[in-house]
């Protein structure tokens, strides 16, 4: 039976949420992964250093450790969660103290999305100077929901020339253009050396088509959107390839059930539990399991200067059935045969 060996793999945008849904959600990544980069959208955001060290903590609850002051106790899956702020204006004393705590700080456009009503309201560098060239001198990588506000399908593209203002005016800002989806943000890539990108594995599988062009599928509505089948053949290129600015992020965005299967759809496909099981087969299918590794963990550890402690995990070529339900949570592909599945982690 075809295996194959993943070391230290690593979400780079992964939605764990609170409560309920953290307990839910939090063990089906940590099993697999060695961390992943914790998205703020909570309702309120995480903005304050008190908000990023009381949800670290909670994550960490959720996955059955106990701690004692600021000291993890126990801990039997070895996994870090790596907290971002939500991005408003923040001044560069409040950045220095909080600079330890974490990973990045995220950019959401006001509205755009889930959970993003206190995102930014205009681009105006002046405005964003003092937060960003702070981030920049700290080296806190800025991570971007890339969307205008315009036609559903252009939003990402009508959204380049804000990328091209934060990566042209601060050249030493790591710039994380989150969740590509389109050939315009693709070829971005290489037209400044401080922008890099994640990519989901939603969108390396699906284009439109399957969302909208059969039976509407609420499990595959997302932001942003599934695109074209040539913007999808961009991130497979990037993907496959392995460029070295380019990580993988699950933005797995779990909803209940009832959120998803109703009339005003929330945005989110959850995929954290067969994210790695569709790697694989996708990789191995193109002939590209050799590049694996430098997508999900590789390029991530350069990029964020990270070294995650080790986490093994064997992948076999046997069939896994997917649930239909984490909880309250449906996964992408439901009740459907994924050719990889999970057999050893260690
Ligand atoms: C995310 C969510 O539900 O928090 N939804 C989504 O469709 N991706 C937010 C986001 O990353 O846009
Ligand atoms: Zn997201």
């Amino acid at each position: 039976m075809k295996s194959h060996t993943l070391l230290m793999p690593l979400d780079m945008h992964l939605h764990l949420r609170d409560g309920v849904m953290l307990e839910t959600v939090a063990p089906l990544t940590s099993y697999s992964f060695s961390g992943a980069v914790v998205m703020p959208n909570l309702v309120p955001p995480v903005t304050t250093k008190e908000d990023v060290i009381a949800y670290k903590k909670r994550i960490n609850a959720a996955l059955g450790r106990v701690e004692e002051a600021d000291d993890v106790l126990m801990v039997d899956d070895f996994f870090e969660p790596y907290m971002t702020l939500f991005y408003q204006h923040y001044d560069r004393e409040f950045l220095e103290d909080v600079v330890d705590d974490i990973a990045a700080v995220k950019l959401y456009p006001a509205g755009i999305t889930t959970n993003s009503e206190g995102g930014v309201d205009s681009f105006d560098l002046e405005t964003m100077r003092p937060t960003l060239e702070a981030m920049s001198d700290l080296n806190i990588p800025l991570c971007v929901h890339g969307e205008s506000d315009g036609f559903v399908m252009d939003r990402e593209a009508e959204f380049m020339s804000v990328y091209e203002m934060l990566a042209s005016n601060f050249p030493k800002l790591k710039v994380i253009m989150e969740h590509i989806t389109t050939k315009e943000a693709a070829a971005m890539l290489d037209r400044y050396p401080n922008l890099y990108a994640t990519i989901t594995v939603h969108h390396l599988l699906i284009t439109l088509d399957d969302v909208a062009g059969g039976m509407l599928q609420p499990h595959l509505f997302c932001k942003p959107i599934a695109k074209r089948p040539k913007d999808r053949a961009a991130l497979l290129d990037l993907a496959l390839n392995a460029h070295p600015k380019v990580m993988f992020g699950s933005d797995s965005a779990p909803h209940p059930q009832h959120a998803k299967e109703a009339c005003g759809c929330a945005a989110g496909v959850f995929t954290a539990p067969i994210a790695l099981q569709l790697l694989c087969e996708l990789f191995d299918a193109n002939d590209k399991l050799d590049n694996l590794q430098n997508f999900v963990s590789d390029n991530a550890q350069s990029i964020y200067g990270i070294c995650p402690e080790f986490k093994e995990v064997v992948l076999v070529e046997s069939p896994f059935e997917v649930p239909e339900h984490y909880g309250s949570v449906v996964p992408m592909y439901a009740g459907e045969t994924i050719a990889w599945s999970i057999s050893n982690v260690e």
